[in-house]
C-alpha cells in the first residue's frame, strides 16, 4: 500500500516526505481553502516535495470546462494527476482525459456501481470516502473491501485510493483489504508511527544503558 498525504498544507508534507514515507497527495477545495493559499500556488510547491502523483481538482461542472481545466493543471507538473467528480459530465471528461493519456482521480465515490463506472470510463484512480460513508451508518472500510473485490474479480487496472480516512483503525483496515494507496491526512499519518510500547522500550533500553557505563 502507497500512502498519499491529504493536504494542501506545503508545510505539513515537507516534513513527512523527509520521512521518505509520502509517495503522493490528494487536494481537493476544501483542503485548499484551508491552506490559506491559492490551487495555484500550491500545487507546483507540492509536486516538487513527492515523486509519485499530486491530486488536484477541477472546479468546473461541465465537460467541457473539466476537460479545458483539466489540460491546464497537467502542464504544471508531470506528476499532476487531474481529480475529476463521480458525475455524469465528469465521467465524459474522464473518457475524454484517458484518451490523451491524461491521468485522472475520479473523486467522491461511495457506491461499487459509481466505482465501476468510473473505472469503465477510464479512470486511473478512484477515490472512496471511508469516513463520510462511517457519518451516514455505513461502514466505509467494508465498502473498501468489497471494492476491492470487486476490481480484483474484474482485473480492473483502475487503482483504489481510500480517502476520507479519520484514524489509525482506517487505515489498518484498508491496508488488510489490499488497497493501492491510502490517502492519509496528517494528524492520523502522525499518529502511526507511535506506540506505547515503544516509548517505554526505548526508555528501557537508554536506562539499561545509562546503567551500564556505572559499572
Ligand atoms: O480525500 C478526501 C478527504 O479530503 C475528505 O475527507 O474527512 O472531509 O471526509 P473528509
Amino acid at each position: 500500500m502507497k500512502i498519499f498525504m491529504d493536504t494542501a498544507n506545503v508545510e505539513e508534507i515537507k516534513e513527512f516526505a523527509d520521512q521518505g514515507i509520502v509517495y503522493g497527495v490528494t487536494t481537493n477545495p476544501s483542503l485548499i481553502a484551508k491552506s490559506g493559499r491559492t490551487q495555484a500556488e500550491v500545487i507546483p510547491e507540492i509536486c516538487k516535495l513527492v515523486p509519485g502523483p499530486v491530486s488536484a481538482e477541477v472546479i468546473s461542472q461541465d465537460c467541457e470546462g473539466m476537460v479545458r481545466e483539466a489540460r491546464e493543471l497537467v502542464r504544471i507538473a508531470d506528476n499532476v494527476v487531474v481529480k475529476i467528480p463521480c458525475i455524469p459530465e465528469g465521467l465524459k471528461a474522464i473518457k475524454i482525459l484517458s484518451a490523451e493519456g491524461i491521468r485522472t482521480n475520479c473523486t467522491l465515490i461511495f457506491s461499487l456501481g459509481q466505482a465501476m463506472l468510473a473505472a469503465r470510463a477510464g479512470a486511473t484512480y478512484v477515490s472512496p470516502f471511508i469516513g463520510r460513508l462511517d457519518d451516514i451508518g455505513e461502514d466505509g472500510c467494508a465498502f473498501v473491501e468489497n471494492l476491492v473485490r470487486v476490481f480484483r474479480t474484474y482485473g480492473l487496472p483502475t487503482q483504489i485510493i481510500a480517502a476520507s480516512i479519520r484514524s489509525q483503525e482506517h487505515v489498518d483496515r484498508v491496508m488488510l483489504a489490499g488497497v493501492d494507496i491510502a490517502t492519509i491526512p496528517t494528524k492520523v499519518l502522525a499518529g502511526l508511527v507511535h506506540h506505547d510500547l515503544t516509548d517505554k522500550g526505548l526508555a528501557k533500553f537508554m536506562e539499561d544503558y545509562r546503567n551500564s557505563l556505572k559499572k
